[in-house]
């Protein structure tokens, strides 16, 4: 699977990014660095986290989550819009990924912002929910394994303050939500029924859910905005 399928032709996509991108040197410096790992495509793109830095600083978030840090990306796109005295919980399965991250958030000097958990993303929100979590989050960017995503939402959704945002990432599945006959299914990397099936069904769920408003961008691999009703 590769990302020929994304919703815009390459030659605009190049104009987008000349006309509007301004990533931090750090950031690129991560970028290129993860370009290097075979699994760099599960990296979200530079113009999607100047979207996740923008939102961010416009709702003045000061506690975040992140389910899905990988190389650490969009976690420091978040973190370096977050002023000082703020906090986000990212979420991983991996030493190995993170270390980069880690790396990064250091010279970037946001460390001291950011308590990765390493732990199956479930375990982290449970326990938060445990612990008095509930009803705090002005921001959670969503974008772990797919087939959990519905569990995810649901606890994230009682994590969130009213008025608080949920971004949750690849909502298309390069297209598998849409398309009758599957492209991208079992093939090395593709999807599979049980995650096609999961992010259709949370699509739905959001958009029949009246405790919420909703906007679905066609950015990168498809984004859902939600923001929790007050
Ligand atoms: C698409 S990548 C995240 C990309 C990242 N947001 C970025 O912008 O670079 C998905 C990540 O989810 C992690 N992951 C997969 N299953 C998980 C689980 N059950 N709990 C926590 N993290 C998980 C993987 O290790 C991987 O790093």
């Amino acid at each position: 699977m590769d990302k020929k399928d994304l919703l815009i032709p390459q030659f605009l996509h190049e104009y987008l990014l000349k006309a509007s991108l301004r990533e931090p040197e750090i950031l690129q410096e991560l970028r290129l660095e993860t370009a290097r790992d075979p699994a760099a495509v599960m990296q979200i793109p530079p113009e999607q986290g100047q979207l996740l830095s923008f939102l961010v600083q416009l709702i003045g978030a000061k506690k975040t989550l992140e389910l899905g840090t990988f190389t650490g990306y969009s976690t420091l796109s978040v973190a370096l819009a977050m002023p000082e005295d703020s906090l986000t919980i990212a979420c991983d399965l991996s030493e190995e990924w993170t270390a980069m991250a880690k790396r990064y958030w250091e010279r970037a000097g946001v460390s001291h912002k950011i308590d990765l958990r390493i732990a199956p993303a479930l375990e982290t929100l449970d326990n938060l929910l445990e612990t008095g979590h509930q009803d705090s989050f002005d921001f959670t960017f969503i974008d772990a394994d797919k087939q959990s995503y519905i569990a995810y939402y649901e606890r994230v959704l009682r994590l969130t303050r009213p008025g608080g945002l949920i971004a949750i990432d690849n909502v298309f599945l390069f297209g598998e939500v849409a398309r009758d006959i599957p492209k991208y299914q079992d093939e090395q990397n593709g999807f599979t029924s049980e995650q096609i099936q999961t992010v259709r069904q949370l699509n739905r769920m959001i958009l029949d859910d009246p405790n919420v408003t909703l906007t679905m961008l066609p950015i990168a691999d498809g984004l859902t905005l939600v923001r929790k009703n007050l």
